[in-house]
Order: C-alpha cells, then structure tokens, then sequence
C-alpha cells in the first residue's frame, strides 16, 4: 500500500505540500496540485481519512440516527438521506439506537469525538442537553420525524395530526360508524399527535370514550394484539384508524383470523405509506408521508450548515391520504 512519502517522491514534492493539496488548504499552484494527484492516481494512494478528520476538523461523514431498522419507514428515509449525501459527497454512518437512551448516548459520543460532520437525529429519546453538548462541539444537528421542539433547533416533520384528522374523516365518510384507534407508544410525539387527531374527529360521537383507543406499538405485532382486544371489547367496531401501517397490517391479519371481512365489515387506515401496504390483501388506505422529501431535505439543510452555506430551516411537510382497498366499500359487493 502507498504511502504519503511515495505520493511525495513520485510527485517530487514535500510531504508538507501532499497534505496540503489533499486538505485543499494553503496556496499551491495549479502545476503542483496536478503533480500531486497524477501521482496519487498512479499510486492509487488513499488518504487516511480518520487522520484527515483529525487535521482539517472534516471527514466528510454524516451520522443518521434512527429508531429501529426493523421498521421499513426507516430504511426508505436512508435510502433518501444517502443519496443525498453521496451526490454531494458525504457517507453516511447508520446509528440503530434500538429505541434505547443508552445507545442514542453511545452514538452521540461517537460524534462528539468529531469523527462526524453532522448529524440527523430521528429520537424520541434526545433531550435539550444533548442538543446543547452538540452546539457546543459545533457539530450541525437537524431532528427530523420524531421531534422535539426546542427553541433555535431546526427540524423536519409531517403534519401528524393532520393527516390523523383526514385518515378519521375517511372512515367516518366511508361509512363507519364506530372506529378504534390503535397507538404507537405512548410516550412518542408522533403518535401523541395522531392520537390528537383521531380525538379531534370523535370524541363529540355519542359512542365514544377511552375504550375505542388500544395502547400499541409500531409493530405488526401489536396492531394484531390491539385489535383483537378492540374486537373483545367492542363486536359493533367497523373502523380502525392505526397510527402506522405496521400496526395496519397486524390489525388486518386479525381481523382476517376474526372473520371480519376488510372493507365490507371493517375498514382501516393506516399511516407512513410504506411499500409494504400497498403490497398486503387488501392493500392498505393510508396516510401518505412524503418519507423520501423528508430524508432529502434534512441532508440538504445539514449540508448549508456544514459549508457554512446559511442557517438550516424547519419544516412541518403535507401528509396526504391515499385510498386504497381497505376502504374502499362501494367497490365490494356483499
Ligand atoms: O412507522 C414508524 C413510525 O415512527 C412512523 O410513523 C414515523 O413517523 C415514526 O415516528
């Protein structure tokens, strides 16, 4: 393997004047840096870049720190994210916290060692002291999705209750006339919000009271453990609005095992707009996040503040509802 020393002889240069062309710092004249990299190319000599981070404060990586990979949500946001970076010439380094304070403190070390330029943060679990300790180290951070709003931190997320709103408003149009909720965990800020949002549409209903709602997950696992208990707890339920399409998929198979026929006998909403719901029997209404904009634009902010290019700006993005066969009644005869 080569080495600086080789990349200097070769280029008939001081080792000083590699460096510098490499870091892109000091004043060199066009011929030596063509010099310098005609002999990296010819030497195929890769620079340390751990080294490089340490000398010039950059290693042009970026962490992304997400809830769980398990949850095609988070893949699909990745997916936008690195292309992103790439195009602009940024890694990226995947953090699964597994949900767990514990591994989001391990992640956000790694960082604050300035191994990365910046970092985007999915976490409910990222307090205030954790975003000053990064202001500190001057390391750029953007929370994206599951937020928290604290004052001069920039952000990127949906309009979760909204898009709550329109998904409760669907099935009452289609026709429901008793619809449960199904949560994600309780103490998560998007699911707070759809939650917010079911409330907002039913809670005037002379049906409704707390029982309509069932405490869940993000997972399919949950969406089919919460919706049977819903079926127990009330036979007449014929909607379920679940606040993602994991707890979607999981509701269905239930109620599939229950006899309930989706859409004719129960309708459901989900929220994300994965590519798994379109691919379920019947395919899922949902809630449509706009996944890929969001990864896109946090690393297009990330990058301002990173290049020093102006100040990163938040957003709250459009949701829209997508219907799909699981409410789509009119179309099935009985
Ligand atoms: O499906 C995962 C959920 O967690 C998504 O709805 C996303 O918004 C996140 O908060």
């Amino acid at each position: 393997m080569s080495t600086i020393k080789d990349v200097a002889k070769k280029a008939g240069v001081s080792v000083a004047t590699v460096s510098r062309v490499i870091n892109d710092k000091g004043k060199i004249s066009d011929n030596t840096k063509l010099k310098v990299n005609k002999a990296i190319m010819e030497l195929s000599y890769k620079p340390n870049t751990i080294a490089r981070s340490l000398s010039n404060r950059r290693s042009n990586i970026v962490s992304l720190i997400v809830p769980t990979v398990n949850n095609p949500f988070f893949p699909e946001l990745t997916r936008a994210v690195e292309d992103e970076a790439q195009a602009n010439g940024y890694n990226v380094l995947l953090c699964n916290t597994d949900d767990k304070r514990e591994k989001l403190e391990q992640y956000l070390d790694i960082a604050s060692t300035r191994y990365v330029d910046g970092i985007i943060i999915d976490s409910n679990n990222i307090t205030k002291e954790d975003l000053e300790k990064t202001r500190k180290l001057k390391i750029p951070v953007i929370l994206i999705d599951r937020i928290i709003k604290e004052k001069d931190y920039p952000f990127i997320a949906v309009k979760n209750r909204e898009g709550a709103r329109i998904a409760t408003k669907h099935l009452l149009e289609v026709g429901c006339k008793r619809i449960g909720h199904i949560q994600g965990p309780e103490n998560e800020n998007t699911s707070i919000q759809r939650l917010w949002g079911y409330q907002d549409i039913v809670s005037d209903l002379p049906w409704f009271n707390r029982s309509w709602i069932g405490k869940g997950e993000f997972s399919i696992r949950s969406g089919y453990k919460i919706a049977k208990e819903l079926f127990t707890r009330h036979q007449d339920i014929d909607g379920i609005f679940a606040a993602n399409d994991l707890i979607a998929i999981g509701a269905l198979k239930a109620a599939y095992e229950w006899g309930k026929r989706v859409p004719n006998d129960i309708s459901i909403v989900g929220f994300d707009g994965i590519d798994m719901s379109e691919a379920t029997v019947p395919s899922i209404t949902t809630i449509r996040q706009p996944i890929y904009e969001i990864g896109k634009l946090s690393m297009k902010e990330l990058i301002k503040a990173m290049e020093n290019k102006g100040e990163m700006q938040s957003y709250t993005l459009d949701v829209e509802l997508e219907i799909r066969e699981s409410t789509m009644k009119a179309n099935i005869s009985d």
